[in-house]
């Protein structure tokens, strides 16, 4: 055995697949032993039966984001991986966004120098392909996929970020021929932006009106669009952000067609509703983001697709923006009109404690569930696994110690992003990491924050495994079976 540098003792470790009680013995920030009883090493922690599950992975999160000015992002690398240290991640995948008439290799380059000795915890990219020209399809996308990055996102809306109906075709051809994941923001554009403009043509500016412009059926048929071109091209796709029972019906349709169609959501559709943007004066607009918050009934049609396995990954979509700032949610005045808020919530150190505490605790998922949805199945679904989400040996030593009697009341002031709220202000929570490990180092334990900028490393992305690559060549005759 491997001298040991670290030793976890007494764990109940949870992974995807099961549970034990085993000692985890780290070397060289991995691990490299499970069993009882393991050797002493120079550092020891006491588990004392606790679980000890793999670090989260959070496979959908926005950090410095380069943004029209002067809208700006308030969390960059270093606030953010701490952010989400100290709630338990371990690896973050932000996205390295292209605008349009930028060059996909220039965004990434430009990403990798944002991140560059900044972050305490591990990250890898997903790109946002805003301009699929010939020259990215034909030679920067394929090249970018070899080179670690197999993911990217694209956008049915957002005047900036969106692709065409052809478009995303274009780009879905190219994830079949080479094995990348498609993550695919499915609102209709024209929809919202007819609706809007109605909305505030007749005076409904307020933050409330957001989700009025973007109703259900605006999420419905893109989401149904985008299932339409992934049949059509024979290739996965993960439809981020879902929202409630009609996306959600969708993706059943579609699964139950034998479709590889994933699905992703947030903590925003468990824990908020539309009515969390109806409140006195502007503080509806700490909640605005897109697809918006629903209803109850909705959020009890997400949670039934946590539960019964519509829902492959749990991600916070964390896009933070500070309230009380003109480069935030009062962009362009005191209180701008809906279309001008910008759009997104902070979530990355809430997401697993919200989770744990009203899934786990609650009884309405297991344990097991918790960690694939959370950590293994985003770690496959982007090729990270087995290196992240899961306790094995020869793993990165990515770990969280959970306090699962952990009473509080959570209030902005205890978190460690650099947003001026929490759309979670005051919500009951029962259980809290006690310690997070990154490659067998402390980077929370009590109460504090122990990681260093500047530790985290760039991991580079394998195939997605629901995503390999297509054995036969795929050309529109395939499609029409001719
Ligand atoms: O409102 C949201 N979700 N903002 C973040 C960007 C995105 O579309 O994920
Ligand atoms: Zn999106
Ligand atoms: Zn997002």
């Amino acid at each position: 055995m491997d001298h040991l540098e670290l030793v976890i003792r007494n764990a109940v470790a949870v992974t995807a697949g099961d549970i034990q009680r085993c000692d985890i013995g780290v070397a060289d920030g991995r691990i490299v032993a499970l069993g009882r009883d393991l050797p002493h090493a120079a550092q020891e922690i006491d588990a004392a039966g606790r679980y000890v599950m793999p670090g989260g992975v959070d496979g959908h999160c926005h950090l410095d984001q380069p943004m029209p000015p002067p809208m700006k992002m308030a969390d960059d690398f270093e606030s953010g991986t701490r952010s989400a240290a100290c709630g338990g991640t371990t690896t973050v995948i932000p996205f390295a966004a292209q605008a349009k008439g930028q060059s996909l290799v220039a965004a990434v380059d430009d990403y990798h120098r944002r991140a560059e000795g900044r972050a305490c915890i591990d990250y890898a990219f997903h790109m946002i392909v805003s301009d699929p020209t010939p020259t990215v399809l034909r030679d920067e996308l394929p090249r970018l996929i070899r080179d670690g990055y197999t993911s990217f996102k694209v956008y049915m809306t957002y005047d900036d970020l969106k692709l065409s109906d052809r478009e995303i075709l274009d780009v879905l051809e190219v994830a079949r021929r080479d094995g990348a994941m498609v993550m695919v923001h499915a609102e209709n554009a024209d929809c919202i932006a007819w609706l809007s403009e109605r909305l505030v043509e007749s005076g409904r500016s307020a933050p409330r009106y957001h989700a009025a412009s973007r109703p259900a059926p605006v999420e419905r048929e893109a989401t149904h669009r985008a299932i339409t071109f992934a049949e059509l091209l024979d290739v996965p796709i993960l439809i981020v952000h879902v929202s409630g029972g009609e996306a959600i019906e969708q993706i059943r349709w579609a699964q139950g067609r034998g479709l590889s169609i994933y699905a992703e959501t947030c903590p925003q559709y468990l824990f908020l509703t539309a009515d969390d943007l109806d409140v006195d004066g502007f503080h509806g607009a700490k909640c605005v983001c897109s697809p918006p918050p629903r209803d109850v009934a909705n959020q009890q049609k997400v949670w039934d697709g946590l539960v019964n396995g519509t829902f492959h990954v749990f991600s916070s979509d964390h896009a933070p923006f500070r309230y009380d700032d003109p480069r935030g949610k009062r962009l362009g005045g005191a209180e701008p009109a809906f279309p001008h808020i910008p759009n997104g919530i902070p979530g990355l150190e809430t997401r697993l404690p919200l989770l744990f505490s009203h899934g786990v605790g609650t009884g309405r998922i297991d344990l097991q569930q918790f960690v694939a949805l959370t950590s293994t199945n985003p770690a496959r679904m982007y090729g990270l696994y087995p290196r992240k989400g899961t306790i094995a040996i020869g793993a990165d030593a990515d770990l969280v110690i959970w306090d699962d009697k952990h009473e509080l009341k959570l209030s902005n002031a205890q978190l460690h992003h650099n947003v001026d709220y929490t759309p979670y202000e005051g919500i009951r929570l029962t259980a809290w990491p006690a310690v997070t490990l990154s490659r067998g180092e402390v980077v929370w334990d009590e109460g504090g924050y122990r990681g260093v900028a500047g530790r985290g490393q760039f991991i580079k992305c394998g195939l997605p495994a629901p995503a390999r690559p297509r054995p036969k060549d795929f050309t529109w005759r395939t499609a029409l079976g001719l």
